[in-house]
């Protein structure tokens, strides 16, 4: 019979750290369902024109459909449009670009869950409360729209004193940032727009004084599973509060085959989002395990399978060299 046509679908990461790697590892899990498809990942490692250089690698090779994890809005914004244009299917996955000219984007909220953070801490800190609040990268749409949701929430008539600082999403910057702060008695809590900042945080105010480190509410988003995670965290008890930020990884790829298949596909894909704190933290660490495990599995029958086909044809070859044919 006819081959069905391959695709290449080209993905450009932004950045690499715990959530970024559970994206890729979505996506190839996804995209390995299809015998037919080939992703290509690049990761620009948090560097803007990195990013732009491998967007027009992807472009000059050609690929079927484009992935763009954009580092920064505006840096990335015309390359983005760039590959629009010439006609390659284009999806902006979790951060955005400053453009609506792009196929489809597949993100969360980050303003809403900006607010839900403000109006948590609005019923557990009393007035006059001081919060740090470690920024994501700047320039960065989740960053910007974390910061005015939570900044929108916040009860004005508690007067929190607010202090920001910017961890540009990395674990060394916000332990950077958290070393240069002379005491820490009087935060009551910190608010990290992503995990890895928020444990930075807490990880550098153990190491001074752990008495205060207890003390002291953490609040940080994502919510990946895994080792010295936000689930784990919020499990048992180090942090306040965490949120989880679904990966999207899957759906990329899916809305990717879907375009290429001709089928029609959504503009704007909104992911849903929930709030981890201590009455669910433990649930949801149990399920992630168990969904982990269910993965693990289905990795090893696919591996398994595999290895049963390319014995079959290694066999099939050699019938046919015996045969002389
Ligand atoms: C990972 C990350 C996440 C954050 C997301 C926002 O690079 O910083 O921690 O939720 O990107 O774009």
């Amino acid at each position: 019979g006819k081959e069905k046509q391959k695709y290449v679908i080209g993905f450009s990461q932004c950045t690499s750290d715990p959530w970024r790697e559970a994206v890729i590892l979505e996506m190839q899990i996804e995209a390995s369902n299809y015998k037919n498809v080939e992703l290509v990942v690049y990761n620009a490692l948090g560097n803007n024109s990195r990013q732009i250089s491998q967007i027009r690698k992807l472009i000059s090779q050609n690929v079927d459909a484009l992935i763009i994890s954009p580092n920064e809005a505006i840096p990335i914004t015309d390359v983005a449009v760039e590959a629009y244009e010439k006609g390659i299917p284009t999806i902006i996955h979790d951060r955005k670009i400053k453009s609506d000219k792009y196929t489809v984007s597949i993100g969360a909220n980050n303003y809403n869950i900006g607010l839900a953070i403000g109006e948590y801490i609005n019923n557990i800190l009393s007035p006059g409360s001081k919060i740090l609040e470690i920024w994501g990268l700047e320039g960065s749409s989740p960053a910007i729209e974390r910061h005015e949701g939570f900044i929108a929430a916040l009860n004005k008539n508690n007067d929190y004193k607010i202090n920001e600082v910017y961890g540009k999403w990395q674990y060394n910057l916000a332990l950077e940032e958290t070393k240069k702060i002379s005491s820490y008695n009087d935060i009551d809590l910190i608010f990290a727009h992503n995990d890895i900042m928020a444990i930075a945080a807490r990880d550098e105010i153990m190491r001074r004084d752990s008495l205060v480190a207890r003390r002291i509410k953490f609040i940080g988003i994502d919510g990946v599973y895994g080792d010295n995670s936000g689930i784990e965290a919020v499990a048992n008890g180090n942090f306040e509060a965490s949120f989880q930020y679904p990966t999207g990884g899957a759906l990329a790829i899916q809305v990717a085959i879907d375009i290429l298949n001709g089928k029609l596909v959504k503009k704007n894909y909104i992911l849903n989002t929930t709030i981890i704190d201590k009455t669910n933290a433990k649930t949801i660490l149990a399920q992630s395990e168990q969904l982990n495990n269910y993965q693990v599995r289905i990795n090893r029958q696919k591996e398994e399978e595999l290895n049963l086909l390319s014995r079959f044809r290694f066999l099939r070859n050699s019938t046919f060299l015996i045969l002389g044919l």
